[in-house]
């Protein structure tokens, strides 16, 4: 039996400072074999504009590693940061593999714990970024790739669309363990074992403050949700409230899941 822990987009410092708090304790209260965390909005940079200034800085990223995390998965901000360079030199870090060939990174890896082999892919939508390479392609290219040499695969498909996750998720049930939705920072309740044995949900949902939008304080989106113009005058800001998690624990057996649970 294989468990895997998924923490979903983790947004600003009280979104990392509360995994330091807490993310030993449900390690240890939970056990899982691999720990893996979206952390595309890990950090506020380049000035905090708009909201293309997310990414992680590597201070950021090493108070993450000293946490009890294998591997760190990326969206549509991978690259917002000054130190996209050196974040993607290390090969715990995962960008969408069907974006950007050029771009740094790599957006597949096998990683070998406890004897199993778990191979984790990041793909994104279209939804999320429209000039991306067909996320199906992708990830049949991978599979074929890897072969025979992974047990469990897991995928972190960042998109905005519920029925393109679930359509995604459905043409390659049974075929990976995981299919877990990131990117729009709120946690659906369909978390299911689809035919076949793959874990699914729509989307973990954040690790960051609520009572905003995202995670950030909502004056710039409204702003310029209403008048269609850059919100010159609002900065990108962290919402103030209470921290939530957004968190799945899937179980497996040998190659398939058998449960999904939202902590
Ligand atoms: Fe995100
Ligand atoms: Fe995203």
């Amino acid at each position: 039996m294989t468990r895997l822990l998924f923490i979903g987009d983790i947004v600003g410092e009280s979104g990392l400072a509360y995994l330091e708090t807490h993310l030993p304790g449900l390690v240890e209260q939970h056990q899982p074999h691999f720990v893996i965390a979206n952390a595309e909005n890990l950090d506020i940079t380049t000035g905090g504009s708009g909201f293309g200034d997310c990414g992680m800085t590597k201070e950021s990223l090493a108070r993450l590693f000293a946490l009890p995390i294998d591997l760190v998965t990326g969206g549509n901000h991978s690259w917002d940061s000054p130190d996209s360079d050196m974040v993607h030199a290390d090969p715990r870090v995962l960008r969408p593999l069907n974006y950007g060939l050029a771009l740094p990174g790599r957006g597949a890896t096998i990683l070998c714990k406890h004897q199993v082999r778990l191979g984790v892919i990041n793909l994104t939508s279209r939804t999320a970024l429209p000039d991306a390479d067909n996320p199906a392609a992708a990830l049949e290219q991978q599979l074929a790739l890897w072969h025979d040499q992974v047990d469990l695969v897991l995928v972190d498909f960042h998109g905005d669309s519920v029925t393109e996750k679930l359509a995604f998720a459905y043409t390659f049930a049974g075929r990976v363990a995981a299919i877990v939705g990131t990117h729009t920072h709120v946690g659906t309740m369909d978390e299911a074992v689809l035919p076949g044995g793959t874990a699914y949900v729509t989307d973990v949902g954040m690790t960051g403050p609520s009572e905003g939008i995202q995670g950030y304080a909502p004056e710039m989106f409204v702003h310029n949700v209403q008048h269609r113009l850059p919100a010159r005058g609002f900065p990108l800001t962290l919402a103030t409230g209470p921290v939530v998690l957004g968190a799945v624990l899937i179980t497996c057996t040998d190659h398939a899941a058998t449960l999904i649970q939202r902590l």
